[in-house]
């Protein structure tokens, strides 16, 4: 069966723009980004959107549908009703290139902020041993796309272009996270992550989890746990004894 819906898409560049409308046929079956797809097809050749994989793992199709963030490739026209206007618009947190394609270098700034996997010293590559429950607790956020759903939801940056600088992201404190979590790993990250990327401006309203398409827990498993060692460190007496003398 296929029907008539009322789309309102967001057009412009990084100077102006507006919600343009446009009625358009939906299939049985399709997703938002079908419904772009046949815009760009017919009456908006011109229209500008990002994608790649059409399968919810590339993390490309970042957009948000009547002002939620969500994947345009996995969002299914048949949880909406037939008349209800559909309005698709960029990602409010990052700037807008041109329609619905913004710039997220924001990301790969955060993401080059974070030193890589410390190896121990005096461990050769092939030697290293895991238990089975670390390698588990690592597995969750690598199954992370970088869609920077979370990035864009998080109020901490949503609305306070200020914090930009100080604020690595529910995405990038994940990945500190999962370094410090990591039994082989030699750096120590725990005062960066509250010095340097901001780990204090997180107050854990969890939206950032509720808008994670691979449905990570970020808030419980990633950025609580990492609040609770930052605290340990800094507040328990011996522990900061030992780190200063070096047992830590
Ligand atoms: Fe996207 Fe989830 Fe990764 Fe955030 S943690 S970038 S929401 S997949
Ligand atoms: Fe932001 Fe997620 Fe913390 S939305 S405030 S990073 S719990
Ligand atoms: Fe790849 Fe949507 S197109 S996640």
């Amino acid at each position: 069966m296929s029907h008539d819906q009322h789309f309102r898409v967001w057009r412009g560049d990084s100077d102006k723009g507006e919600l343009v409308d446009y009625p358009v046929l939906v299939n049985e079956g399709e997703v938002v980004l079908d419904i772009i797809h046949r815009l760009q097809q017919t009456e908006a050749q011109d229209l500008a959107v990002r994608w790649n994989c059409k399968a919810g793992k590339c993390g490309s199709c970042s957009v948000e549908i009547n002002g939620r963030p969500r994947l345009a490739c996995m969002t299914r026209m048949s949880t909406f009703e037939e008349d209800e206007v559909i309005t698709v618009t960029p990602l409010r947190t990052f700037p807008v290139i041109r329609d619905l394609v913004t710039d997220v270098s924001f990301n790969y700034t955060k993401a080059r902020e974070i030193p890589s996997f410390a190896p121990p010293e005096g461990v050769e590559p092939g030697e290293y041993r895991m238990a089975q429950v670390d390698v588990e607790r690592s597995q969750e956020f690598r199954k992370c796309i970088e869609c920077y759903l979370c990035q864009n939801t998080c109020h901490v940056v949503r609305d306070h272009e200020e914090n930009k600088e100080n604020f690595a992201g529910p995405r990038y404190l994940m990945r500190i996270a999962e370094l410090d979590m990591h039994p082989l790993d030699a750096a120590d990250r725990k005062e960066a992550a509250q010095e340097e990327h901001g780990l204090g401006y997180c107050n854990i309203t969890k939206c950032c989890t509720e808008v994670c398409p691979e449905h990570i827990k970020i808030t419980d498993n990633a950025l609580i746990p990492l609040k609770e060692r930052v605290v340990d460190r800094k507040y328990d007496p011996l522990v900061w004894l030992g780190s200063k003398i070096g047992i830590g």
